[in-house]
């Protein structure tokens, strides 16, 4: 079997156990003669799968029990109306910090639902290659909530340290960096992460979220988007994403099993460190545009000296079994997402490959 080398930004390479577990049980989950896709929501098998998807988000992350864990529908997207709808109070405001097309996306969808500041943004200085210092950030200390992206999937930053935001809720759409390292969800009032990147199969959102901020949400908006109504059914007030449930059990169960988190975040700090160090040893030919202390573990991002040397580039990384290394059609360049499941031999046929291109040329 040729598994290829995959730099896909998402949907992106799920770990190979995971997926061969899914082939072994897929026509006949636990002895119950049937796959995971025709049981019942409502019945024991699927319960259990359920179940064991939330408690090792609970167990990996080590969620306070003062936190809902959710699995729902409609992607990182959904929630960037959803996170709004629940919790700008009337009369009151939200801060956004932008840092790339996510957050404003994030922002644009709020602005329509509430009224929202813009607690700092790098676009203007910085074309969004830095992430703001805690200095720069102008907090509304009345603030409903203030909402940051973690990683920027397009931009290649990520935060390195949380911003201290006082007793508002910090908020933060962590879709392509959660679970690459432990975390301190007690910093946050809620997350939320599009599983596509760290947790498994497109079609499945992670949410954590305060209980006290679920049962303050605003009870105006439609049931299905209240919070309330899928905490207090455990994610089972209608049909979930039950295969895509069931697939984030079999990657979490990987995390667990390789070591947890702590384990995560050394195997993707020498990742990253392996394909930074590659880009600066070569300045002449390779360059990243992002600002030192913000580049991101999960989506390196980098330029060669003209775009026709990077198609070149991208193309000659296809021959030798790489994919997914274009950059993002809104930036161009060159983009390795190396998310959890990306493998550290893979990363090491990048750095060849990035030490024999046009080498002597
Ligand atoms: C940081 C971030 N937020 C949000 C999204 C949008 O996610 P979805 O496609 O699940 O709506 C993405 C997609 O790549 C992302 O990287």
């Amino acid at each position: 079997m040729a598994r290829v080398m995959n730099f896909n930004a998402g949907p992106s390479a799920l770990p190979l156990d995971a997926l061969e577990r899914a082939q072994a049980e897929l026509l006949d989950l636990n002895g119950s003669g049937m796959s995971v896709l025709e049981h019942s929501h409502r019945g024991k098998v699927y319960e259990a799968v359920h179940n064991e998807a939330v408690s090792l988000v609970k167990e990996l992350l080590s969620v306070p029990d003062n936190y809902d864990i959710l699995f729902l529908q409609g992607g990182a997207s959904q929630q960037f109306a959803v996170v709004p709808m629940n919790l700008i109070q009337a009369g009151k405001s939200a801060d956004y910090v932008l840092t790339g097309t996510w957050s404003k996306k994030a922002h644009g969808e709020a602005k329509g639902l509430g009224t929202v500041r813009v607690a700092a943004t790098t676009e203007k200085d910085a074309k969004f290659q830095r992430i703001p210092k805690q200095s720069e950030l102008e907090l509304d200390p009345n603030a409903c909530y203030a909402h940051i992206t973690s990683n920027n999937t397009i931009f290649g930053t990520q935060w390195q340290t949380f911003p201290e935001v006082g007793n508002v809720p910090l908020v933060a759409d962590m879709s392509s960096d959660i679970m690459w390292r432990p975390t301190d969800v007690s910093k946050f009032g809620l997350i939320y992460a599009g599983a596509q990147k760290n947790l498994g199969p497109s079609g499945v959102t992670l949410v954590i979220v305060r209980k006290d901020l679920v049962e303050g949400g605003r009870k105006d908006i439609p049931k299905i988007f209240q919070y309330r109504t899928h905490a207090a059914e455990n994610s089972l007030y209608n049909t979930p994403p039950t295969f895509g449930i069931y697939l984030l059990r079999n990657v979490l169960a990987v995390s667990k099993q390789k070591g947890g988190l702590s384990a995560m975040e050394q195997y993707n700090r020498k990742k990253a460190g392996l394909l930074y160090a590659a880009i600066d040893s070569r300045p002449d030919f390779y360059r990243c545009p992002v600002e030192r202390d913000s580049r991101s573990t999960m989506n390196v991002v980098f330029n060669l000296p003209t775009p026709e040397l990077e198609a070149e580039f991208i193309a000659e990384s296809q021959k030798k079994g790489m994919v997914g290394l274009k950059g993002h059609r809104s930036v161009g360049g060159v983009r390795a997402s190396i998310y959890n499941a990306c493998e550290m031999g893979w990363i090491e046929g990048l750095v060849e490959f990035m030490g024999s291109f046009k080498k002597g040329a």
